[in-house]
C-alpha cells in the first residue's frame, strides 16, 4: 500500500527549484495593469471622483469608478456567494472599499495615477467597533451553511445549574484576525469574445467559475479559471472577492489581458478576516466532575448587511463535545462597519473551543481535578445534542497518548508551582474536534500504454498535499509506483470539484480518484479476455494472473484502445446524516514565562490527533505542525487592531500584525491516533487541515495560568495581560 506512506510532494522539487508558477507569474501579451483605489472614510457615500489628473498621467488606459463601471448581475442564485462591493453604486460601507481601478500599461503607471485619483465623500456615521453595540445584536439569517440552527437546547440548562457544586460563568473575546497568505490575491483575466479566463489564486476554482459567470451573465462554459499552485489561503482564498471581477471587467473595458495583484495592505481590506467574538460560557458541574450543564452564548461581528453575512460558529463544538444533558447554544451578530468576514482555519470552531476549553479547565480549577480527568470524566459516547452515535471516534487515545507523551503526570496542579529559576512554567491542554466534511466530486483517471497513469480533478492544492495524495489513492489501485503518476488539477475544465475548505479536499475528491481508478483497472482487466479477473491484478504496467500476464500496452492493443480512462462523480453516502462525524484530537503545552518581564514562550508541544485514516503520513504531519504554528499565532500574537475614530485597520501589514517565526516555535511532536470513518469516506479519512489549529489557543491560555495564576480570557494573550 503506497496510501499511508511518507510520500515526497509531488510537487516540492518544482516548488524549490521555482518551477511551479503561480497566478501572478504568469503573463499574457499586451498585459496590462491595475491597481485598486480604495475609501478612506468608513461610512457615507460618495459625492464625486475626479479623474481628470490620473487620466493625463502617462501610459493611463482606464478608471474604473461607480460612474462608468459595468453593471454586474447580482442575483444571488448561485451557490457560491457574491461578495461586495462591486463599484456597482456610491454608497461607502467600510475603510478600504474599492472604489475606483486604475488600469495602465505598467504596473508603476498605474499606481502613479491611482495615487491621483481624488475621491470626494459625504462621511456619515460609522460604527468601528462591535463591543459599542453589542444591545444590537440580531440572528443570523444564514448559519453553519444550513447544517444547524443559530440557536439550540436540549434538557433545561438554567434549572440544571441550580445548586451546582462548581460552576463557571465567564466571558471570553477573541479578537479580529487575518490570514495573511504568502501568496497574494491575484486574478489576470482575458476576455476572447464572450469567453473568460482567468489566472486567480484561489481555493474554489468552480467556486469562481460559477461567481464569475453569474455576475457577467455568461454561460458557466464560457470561463475559464486556472490555478495550478496556491500560496496559502486558510480560508481567504475560498470565496471570489471582488477584486477577481473587478479585473475581469477592467480587461473587457480595454479589450486588453489587465493584472490585478491586491497589495500587503490591501489584503486587510479586499478578502475577508476572523471576526472578533464576544462568548458567554456557563458551565456547571457536580462533585464528581460531571456537566450538569452547559450554555454557550456567542456574539461574533459581522459587515453592513448589504455586503453579505458572516457567522461564526462558536457554539458548534459545544453541542457535542461532552456528555451532558442540558446544553444551550446562541448565535447572534454584530453589524460594523468592516468589511464581510470569513472563514479562517477552522472558522468557528478555533475561535469556540477557546471560549469551551479555557472554560472546562477553569472547572477543574473550581472541582480541584485534574483536567484531563475532568474530560474523561464527561467523554461523550454519542452526540448529547441530535443524539446520533459517532461515525468514530478515538479522543480517549489521543487523551491517553499524547498525556504519556508530554510527562502530563509530571504536572504539579497549584498555579506557579513549577520554576526553573526565576522562569516559571506551565503546563495546559485542551480538547480538539472539527467536523468531517465532503462534498460531490469527480476525478478522471487515464491509464496509458506504457502503464503510466494521468489523474485529473478541478481541485486545487493550496499546498496541503493534494497532487501527492491523489498520486498515491491511482497508484494503488493502479499497481504502479507513484512516480509513474502524473497529477492534474486547478483547472476548471477538469472534471468539476468543490472548494478547497472546511478540511474536505481528500474526503472529497480522492473516492473520486478511486473510483475512477477501480473503473480503469476493471475495464484494463476485461481487455485480456480473460475470465476470473478475480484472480487478475494489475503490477506496473502488466496484468498478472496466476499462470499468466499480459502488458497493459497489449491489453489495449487487444481492445484497440490507445488508453484507458474512466470518469467518476462521487458524492457523500446518505447514511452520513445519521452519525456525528468529526475528527477529534488532544493539544498539550508548555509555556516558559520569565517571574518578572512576563515574555511568555512556548517550550514544548504534543498534539495527539485522530484524523482518521492518514492517507500521507508526510503531508499529513506537514499539516498538523502547521495547523499548531497557526494556533500559536492565534494564542499569543495575531490581533488586527482597528482605529475606532475612523474605522481604519491601523496595523494592515506583516510588520505590525505580528505572526510566529521559526524562533517562536519549539519542537512539535505530533502522535497520530488511526480511527478511521469508513461512513464519511470509503477511504476512512476524516480530513485534516483545520483540526490542529483547534485547542492550541486553550491550551496556551491554560498553561499560562498554571505558570501565573493569572487568567486570560481574551486572545491574543500578550505579556501586558499579565503585568496587571
Ligand atoms: Mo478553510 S477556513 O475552510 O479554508
Amino acid at each position: 500500500m503506497i496510501v499511508g506512506q511518507s510520500i515526497d510532494r509531488q510537487d516540492g522539487r518544482r516548488k524549490v527549484l521555482g518551477q511551479a508558477k503561480y497566478a501572478a507569474e504568469a503573463s499574457a501579451d499586451g498585459m496590462a495593469h491595475a491597481i485598486l483605489v480604495q475609501s478612506t472614510v468608513a461610512a457615507g457615500t460618495i459625492s464625486g471622483i475626479d479623474t481628470s489628473k490620473a487620466r493625463a498621467m502617462p501610459g493611463v488606459l482606464e478608471i474604473l469608478t461607480p460612474d462608468n463601471a459595468d453593471k454586474l448581475n447580482l442575483k444571488q442564485g448561485a451557490r457560491q456567494p457574491v461578495t461586495f462591493p462591486l463599484l456597482q453604486g456610491n454608497e461607502v460601507l467600510y475603510s478600504g472599499q474599492h472604489v475606483a481601478v486604475v488600469v495602465a500599461e505598467t504596473l508603476q503607471q498605474a499606481q502613479a495615477a491611482a495615487a491621483k485619483v481624488s475621491v470626494r465623500y459625504r462621511a456619515g456615521e460609522a460604527v468601528t467597533i462591535m463591543d459599542a453595540v453589542l444591545s444590537q445584536a440580531y440572528e443570523p439569517k444564514k448559519f453553519d451553511n444550513g447544517r444547524s440552527k443559530p440557536d439550540t437546547k436540549v434538557g433545561d440548562p438554567d434549572a440544571a445549574m441550580q445548586g451546582a457544586a462548581a460552576m463557571v460563568d465567564a466571558t471570553y473575546i477573541t479578537p479580529i484576525e487575518h490570514h495573511n497568505p504568502m501568496e497574494l490575491h491575484v486574478a489576470i483575466a482575458q476576455w476572447n469574445g464572450d469567453r473568460l479566463t482567468v489566472r486567480t489564486a484561489t481555493q474554489a476554482i468552480s467556486g469562481a467559475q460559477e461567481t464569475l459567470a453569474t455576475l457577467f451573465d455568461i454561460p458557466k462554459e464560457n470561463v475559464t479559471v486556472i490555478c495550478p499552485f496556491v500560496g496559502g489561503g486558510f480560508g481567504c482564498k475560498g470565496n471570489t472577492w471582488p477584486h477577481v471581477a473587478l479585473t475581469a471587467m477592467a480587461a473587457r473595458k480595454v479589450n486588453r489581458p489587465v493584472k490585478l495583484e491586491v497589495t500587503r495592505q490591501q489584503m486587510f481590506t479586499s478578502n475577508g478576516y476572523r471576526a472578533r467574538t464576544v462568548q458567554k460560557l456557563k458551565l456547571a458541574a457536580d462533585s464528581d466532575g460531571k456537566l450538569l450543564a452547559i450554555r454557550h452564548d456567542g456574539l461574533s461581528q459581522t459587515s453592513q448587511p448589504s455586503t453579505g453575512e458572516f457567522a461564526e460558529t462558536v457554539g458548534v463544538e459545544s453541542r457535542m463535545l461532552y456528555a451532558c444533558a442540558n446544553i444551550a447554544t446562541t448565535h447572534r451578530l454584530v453589524s460594523v462597519n468592516q468589511g464581510l468576514p470569513t472563514f479562517m482555519r477552522a472558522p468557528g470552531e478555533a475561535s469556540g473551543n477557546f471560549a469551551l476549553e479555557s472554560a472546562m479547565d477553569e472547572l477543574a480549577v473550581a472541582l480541584s481535578m485534574d483536567p484531563v480527568e475532568l474530560r474523561l470524566r464527561n467523554y461523550a459516547e454519542f452526540d448529547p445534542t441530535s443524539g446520533r452515535p459517532f461515525a468514530s471516534k478515538g479522543l480517549r487515545a489521543c487523551y491517553r497518548q499524547g498525556a504519556e507523551a508530554f510527562n502530563w503526570s509530571r504536572r504539579t496542579p497549584p498555579p506557579g508551582s513549577m520554576r526553573d529559576g526565576r522562569v516559571l512554567i506551565g503546563m495546559g491542554m485542551a480538547t480538539s474536534t472539527y467536523p468531517t466534511n465532503r462534498m460531490a466530486a469527480s476525478a478522471l483517471v487515464r491509464m496509458m500504454a506504457n502503464g503510466d497513469v494521468l489523474v485529473r480533478s478541478g481541485t486545487q492544492d493550496l499546498g496541503t498535499g493534494t497532487y501527492t495524495t491523489m498520486a498515491q489513492v491511482a497508484a494503488d489501485v493502479l499497481g504502479v509506483p507513484v512516480e509513474r503518476v502524473r497529477v492534474e488539477l486547478g483547472d476548471s475544465r477538469f472534471p468539476p470539484a468543490p472548494v478547497s475548505g472546511g478540511s474536505m479536499t481528500s474526503a472529497s475528491v480522492l473516492p473520486a480518484v478511486q473510483q475512477a481508478a477501480f473503473q480503469v483497472r476493471d475495464k484494463l482487466l476485461a481487455l485480456t479476455g480473460w475470465n476470473a479477473s478475480g484472480d487478475l491484478r494489475l503490477d506496473n504496467g502488466v496484468v498478472r494472473g496466476p499462470d499468466r500476464q499480459m502488458s497493459v500496452g497489449d491489453a489495449m492493443a487487444r481492445g484497440g484502445v490507445p488508453s484507458v480512462e474512466a470518469t467518476a462523480n462521487t458524492k457523500p453516502s446518505p447514511d452520513a446524516d445519521k452519525y456525528t462525524r468529526h475528527a477529534f484530537g488532544a493539544q498539550f503545552a508548555e509555556v516558559r514565562i520569565d517571574a518578572d518581564l512576563r515574555t511568555i514562550k512556548v517550550s514544548r508541544w504534543v498534539g495527539a490527533f485522530d484524523c482518521g485514516k492518514v492517507i500521507s503520513a508526510k503531508t499529513a504531519r506537514s499539516q498538523l505542525i502547521g495547523g499548531i504554528v497557526f494556533g500559536i499565532g492565534m494564542a499569543l500574537m495575531e490581533e488586527t487592531r482597528v482605529d475606532p475614530e475612523f474605522g481604519r485597520i491601523v496595523n494592515a501589514n506583516i510588520a505590525e500584525y505580528h505572526m510566529p517565526v521559526n524562533a517562536d516555535i519549539p519542537d512539535i511532536q505530533t502522535i497520530v491516533v488511526e480511527s478511521p470513518d469508513t461512513i464519511s469516506t470509503p477511504l476512512g479519512l476524516k480530513g485534516i487541515g483545520e483540526l490542529p489549529t483547534v485547542g492550541v489557543a486553550a491550551a496556551i491560555a491554560n498553561a499560562v495560568w498554571h505558570a501565573t495564576g493569572t487568567r486570560v480570557r481574551e486572545l491574543p494573550i500578550r505579556l501586558d495581560k499579565l503585568l496587571v
